[in-house]
């Protein structure tokens, strides 16, 4: 047992309590943060007279050696230490000596924790974002090559309209595409520096706070110190931003699921990507998927926990706040993890264009056009609804798409059908006449994909 405290204490503490109490089994992760903030710290104590040259040089140097120690191994993070804080600072005394005490001058783990955690959001926030970008290109990069695979649009998961896959990705694109948005605006609002704000009251060292924060990288320092230490808002909003980013990645992957069905066979999942069974030979699970849907379960499990455990904490500095991390960093975990994956399974997919445009066709995605086409030789939209339906039922009755039904049962349903009602079905004007903004014809699918390839450039 390694603590900081003691002094007021006659009795050792209960090893159960020790254990439950600490922090350090999952906090070590923050050894390159709680050494930067202590860098930052004392180069400011040292500035404002409070330490001397010489004690900020020994302690720097100190600092460093850990940091760097511990990168290469040399020195292991052991439990002993109650948390990251304690073992930083309780092994630079033993390596320096008496300057090594005068490190928490002007300073609590409560401030001291919560830059930790913000600097390692704003480095994992960074992360995440360039994992999105990748995911970004992937979808992209089917969008390009797929503005000409037809395939069902669906609603209700019943065949609707033909689209194509590029407009299906291109659906993805923008989800995504508000995802890296919500990640990066996160930044300006968690851009303040706690450090400073002490335990919860600030301090009487005349520290400069705004030195320290600009050391940091940081806007500005914290503008109250009680909110400082205890304000955990940047981490809800990481973990919201976070299981919206896993809904839709558990909603491509419930698709991609479904397409690679043997039903659908829309899609052939990579063999690198996908995984067998143990008793069915024939069997080739998409289970990157499958983990992908379940793993979004563990990041709304962590939002709703962190939500739960907020909402009864008075100000300023509670215990109940150490638990952020775990959740926190288990999400940050499984998001990078998944985002990676996706990526990498949608990369090496394999897209099955005639079976997709098989599938348009068979599902009469085109009868709203076969309706259109009646309505523009003078028919009445209802009664265009009614013959098409009509010619639906026959198409069912003879087992053909509507462009194998012959002529003459075309006009045997109306006379106003002529030979240019195959162009009118085909799949190719069905989607190009649909040109508008947004929409899947290939205009306006270039359009799109002329702005996606900006947005990445500037990303
Ligand atoms: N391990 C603690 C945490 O994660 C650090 C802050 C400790 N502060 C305290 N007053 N005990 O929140």
């Amino acid at each position: 047992m390694a603590q900081l405290w003691g002094g007021r204490f006659t009795k050792e503490t209960d090893q159960l309590v020790y254990n439950f109490n600490a922090s350090i089994s999952f906090d070590k992760r923050f050894y390159a943060q709680d050494i930067r903030g202590s860098i930052a710290h004392v180069m400011m104590l040292a500035r404002q007279g409070i330490l001397t040259d010489l004690e900020k040089e020994k302690i720097v140097e100190g600092l460093e050696g850990i940091l760097s120690d511990v990168e290469n191994g040399k020195l292991e993070i052991t439990h002993q230490y109650e948390d990251i804080h304690s073992f930083v600072e309780a092994t630079l005394t033993e390596r320096i000596g008496e300057p090594g005490k005068k490190l928490h001058t002007g300073r609590s783990r409560n401030d001291q924790v919560a830059l930790d955690m913000k600097l390692y959001v704003r480095d994992e926030v960074h992360m995440l974002n360039q994992l999105v970008k990748e995911l970004l290109q992937a979808v992209l990069k089917v969008m390009e090559e797929h503005v000409d695979t037809y395939m069902p649009g669906f609603t209700h998961l019943q065949k609707a309209q033909p689209v194509t896959l590029a407009h299906h990705m291109g659906a993805y694109f923008e989800m995504f595409r508000r995802d890296h948005e919500r990640l990066k605006s996160i930044y300006g609002r968690m851009d303040t520096c706690p450090l400073g704000s002490g335990a919860l009251a600030g301090t009487t060292y005349p520290l400069d706070r705004d030195y320290t924060a600009s050391l940091l990288g940081f806007e500005g320092p914290t503008r109250n110190s009680m909110d400082g230490v205890s304000d955990r808002d940047y981490l809800l909003e990481l973990l919201s931003a976070l299981s919206i980013l896993m809904m839709h990645l558990s909603r491509f992957s419930e698709e991609v699921i479904i397409w690679n069905s043997n039903e659908y066979q829309f899609v052939e999942i990579d063999d690198a990507y996908s995984t067998g069974s143990s008793i069915m030979p024939q069997k080739k699970n998409p289970d990157i998927a499958e983990l992908v849907r379940g793993k979004t379960g563990r990041v709304y499990g962590a939002l709703n926990a962190l939500l739960v455990a907020m909402k009864g904490i008075p100000l300023a500095y509670n215990k109940d706040m150490q638990e952020d991390k775990e959740w926190a960093f288990d999400a940050i975990d499984t998001a990078k993890g998944c985002l990676a994956l996706f990526t990498g399974m949608l990369r090496t997919m394999h897209f099955k264009k005639e079976r997709m445009e098989d599938s348009a066709k068979h599902g009469f995605t085109n009868a709203t056009d076969a309706a259109d086409y009646l309505v523009n030789h003078g028919v009445a939209f209802r009664d265009a609804h009614g013959i098409v339906g009509r010619l639906v039922l026959l198409c069912i009755e003879k087992d053909v798409a509507l462009d194998e039904l012959p002529l003459e049962e075309y006009q045997k349903i109306s006379p106003v059908f002529e030979e240019d009602i195959y162009e009118a079905v085909s799949m190719e004007t069905c989607v190009n006449k649909r040109v508008t903004a947004g929409a899947p014809g290939r205009d306006a699918m270039e359009r799109e994909i002329t702005a996606c390839r900006k947005y990445l450039g500037e990303y």
